[in-house]
């Protein structure tokens, strides 16, 4: 069959590093291996009985069975609003702040399609999430990675960036709670980021997709919640983790109006929104009691703990896994973490997900999921010991 000549753009595109891990659990797996599957990150609970039911009933609705406005319906972008003074005291404009996203890993995209041009730079966390570098390398922009190592509290030191990629870097992305380390940023590090991004002249994109999963009693901090952080970014928050909605593919950004503007005219070009169902559904999550999130960071917060105590006392060393629903495990002295994986995977069946698919830093690091039930975790732990013994 002819075989067709992509674009430059797509073949630039990274490697999806985790689609071969997957490929290589799967062999596992077929091979009749009792695998455990530690090393992605798909909330492993339904979508809460009331979201579902109103997308029941959405459903019935002629109206939604229509084109639904470009720029999504002003009842959810209203809601969006309402959730963010409820929920961090913020104040946002339902009009001209709120963008409305088939999924935060697509927003994440389109954001370095509006604003980064070849020759531009795109500052991005090491290790970080991989759907960063997408749209940067599509578009022909240069990466440079703000490294975050465990003795800064996996924040990045702003000292360390040179003169030339504070002056070519057009945006900058950030993620706390941190997906993969599982760290948290305080109010001085979000402060620290507007002047520099102010001075800089640099887009804040904060990625707060476990903004709901904070442990310990602490609450993670809305970027937005910071003065000056409309001024210099955006927030990109998804229905995907706080309300187990990930296959619903929603999300919104909100903060600076240009930006938000700019993310509604690629997505004029894209999408014609997303299905209205969809937007009621959401509205109704972000309005109603908020007990299930509650209960779901409370869940995750025992998850940590027993595998956290378990791993510890197996002589592993674990990050402070401060939220998220991610731990990040020092792999044990000579291993690399893709040699650590792949040993573990043969000899006990746990599959994580090897530090280095987050970047450099990433190395020396394995990434473990809390997305499976106390009873899986504990049998993992056990598994965890029995490699250590080997
Ligand atoms: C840090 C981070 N950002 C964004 C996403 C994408 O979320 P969505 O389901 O909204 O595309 C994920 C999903 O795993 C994530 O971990």
């Amino acid at each position: 069959m002819k075989q067709f000549q992509t674009s430059k753009a797509i073949q630039r595109l990274p490697d999806q590093f985790f689609a071969t891990m997957i490929d290589k659990l799967n062999l596992y797996k077929n091979r009749g291996y009792d695998t455990l599957n530690l090393g992605q990150g798909n909330p492993d609970q339904p979508t809460p009985s009331h979201i579902v039911q109103s997308l029941k009933e959405a459903a019935e609705n002629p109206d939604f069975h229509k084109y639904p406005p470009f720029h999504g319906y002003e009842f959810f972008k209203e809601a969006v609003a309402e959730f963010y003074k409820r929920e961090y005291d913020v104040d946002i404009d339902p009009e001209t702040e709120v963008a409305i996203m088939p999924g935060s890993k697509t927003g994440l995209v389109e954001l370095s399609q509006c604003f980064l041009d070849p020759g531009d730079v795109a500052l991005v966390p090491d290790p970080g999430y991989p759907d960063y570098w997408s749209g940067i390398e599509m578009v022909g922009a240069e990466m440079k990675s703000m490294p975050l190592r465990e003795e800064n509290g996996f924040l990045p030191d702003y000292a360390e960036i040179d003169e030339e990629s504070w002056e070519k870097a057009k945006l900058m992305f950030l993620n706390y709670p941190n997906n993969p380390t599982g760290a948290m940023a305080d109010a001085d590090f979000f402060a620290e980021t507007i002047q520099e991004a102010e001075k800089n002249d640099v887009c804040v994109v904060h990625d707060f997709a476990y903004g709901a999963i904070g442990f310990d009693g602490n609450k993670p901090l809305s970027f937005m919640q910071f003065e000056g952080a409309k001024n210099v970014g955006v927030e990109v928050y998804t229905m995907s983790k706080t309300y187990n909605m990930a296959g619903w593919r929603v999300a919104f950004a909100v903060g600076n109006p240009s930006v938000i503007q700019a993310l509604e005219v690629i997505q004029d070009h894209y999408f014609c929104s997303i299905f209205g169902g969809l937007q009621k559904a959401s509205a109704t999550a972000l309005l109603s009691s908020q007990e299930c999130v509650t209960e779901l960071a409370e869940t995750y917060e025992k998850r940590r703990d027993l595998l956290v105590s378990g791993l510890e006392e197996a002589g592993y060393h674990v990050a402070p896994c401060q939220g998220s629903f991610f731990t990040w495990l020092q792999v044990p002295e000579g291993y690399t973490s893709q040699g650590f994986a792949d040993d573990l995977l043969e000899t006990t069946g746990l599959f994580v997900a090897p530090g280095i698919g987050f970047g450099t830093y990433g190395e020396g690091y394995v990434r473990i999921g809390l997305n499976n039930s106390e009873e899986a975790l504990r049998d993992a732990v056990k598994r965890f010991k029995a490699f250590k013994q080997k």
